[in-house]
């Protein structure tokens, strides 16, 4: 299987304004991600999350190392075709209005005049900007920006996609379209890469993650087996008497096992979250995905 994305001793140092070397933001990463992964890079502000993704997009170049996309070099013109990116900050023309932003792009891809309409119209219901598809860009919010950033990123329909920091600024709601957006990309073949300080988000979606630090990779694998805890068992039981609590305890107790814990199941926030602002009814919502094979209500 052909990588989506091969790295070797991809190297970044940054130079000074005299052309002196100054600053090694990216030391020695080599990582491969297949078709189909949700992969991950995290780690402290500074860290070379967005450095490595300049490199990947061709829009610096290396000191030392290589980098593949798609099985070509980053500069490839025929990979940016394929390849959609949301960049931290935003860099739209804020006086446009987001259905000219998304003709825009798709123009830049060449896309035909219907596809383009039909894209944008996909995207813009997608990301919940009906209302606000005639309205220029600098009159949105750092939110409705982000969903902006969205659509143009995914317009050329890409088989990767690079996210640099999806989910700040949005709300949880948001947070969790964006997660479900990335899963549904997933389920359709494509290849996420992307990067964020929520690490509970990642470890929602990642299958494979890297942790940076000051340019080093400090971890590399997947999520389940850089979290594993191979001492330690956790079990949920649905419906267990106190009786038959107590007797499992006394059990393991007997197996030499020492328990650590044992107490009810807790929710998580998020969909505490969801669901309180859901029952609230205050037009807020929040459609769980279909599941496969189940047409979306
Ligand atoms: N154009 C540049 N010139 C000089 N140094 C730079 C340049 N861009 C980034 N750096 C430095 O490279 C290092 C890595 O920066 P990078 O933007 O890749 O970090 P990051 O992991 O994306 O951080 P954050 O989580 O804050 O977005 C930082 O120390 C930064 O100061
Ligand atoms: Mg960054």
């Amino acid at each position: 299987m052909t990588a989506v994305i091969e790295t070797s001793a991809l190297t970044k140092v940054y130079k000074d304004f005299w052309g002196r070397p100054k600053h090694k933001a990216l030391d020695q990463l080599s990582i491969r991600i297949d078709p189909g992964e949700v992969f991950g890079l995290i780690g402290p502000n500074g860290c070379g999350k967005t450095t490595t993704f300049k490199l990947l997009l061709g829009l610096i170049f290396p000191t030392g190392g290589q980098a593949t996309v798609l099985g070509k070099p980053p500069t490839d013109v025929g990979v940016k075709a394929r390849l959609g990116f949301l960049p931290e900050e935003s860099y739209l023309y804020h006086w446009l209005t987001a259905d000219e932003t998304l003709d825009f792009f798709g123009r830049l891809f060449h896309l035909d005049r219907a596809t383009r309409k039909k894209r944008a119209d996909e995207l813009i219901e997608r990301f919940g900007l009906a209302h606000a598809r005639k309205r220029q860009i600098r009159e949105y919010s750092k939110g409705m920006t982000r969903r902006v950033g969205f659509c143009q990123a995914l317009i050329n329909d890409p088989d990767l996609v690079i996210f640099d920091e999806p989910t700040s600024g949005l709300d949880p709601i948001s947070q969790r379209q964006i997660k479900d957006l990335i899963l549904d990309l997933k389920r359709r073949g494509k290849t996420v890469l992307l990067s964020s300080h929520l690490l509970g988000d990642v470890q929602d979606i990642c299958d494979r993650i890297a942790i940076l630090h000051q340019g080093q990779t400090k971890k590399y694998g997947a999520v389940r087996d850089i979290l594993v805890q191979r001492d330690s068992i956790t079990m949920t039981f649905k419906d267990l008497s106190e009786q038959g609590r107590r007797r499992i305890e006394d059990l393991a107790r007997a197996e030499g096992a020492r328990l650590v814990r044992s107490e009810n199941t807790l929710e998580t926030l998020e969909d505490v979250f969801l669901r309180t602002v859901q029952e609230s009814g205050d037009g807020l919502t929040y459609r769980p995905p279909a599941k496969e094979g189940e047409e979306r209500k």
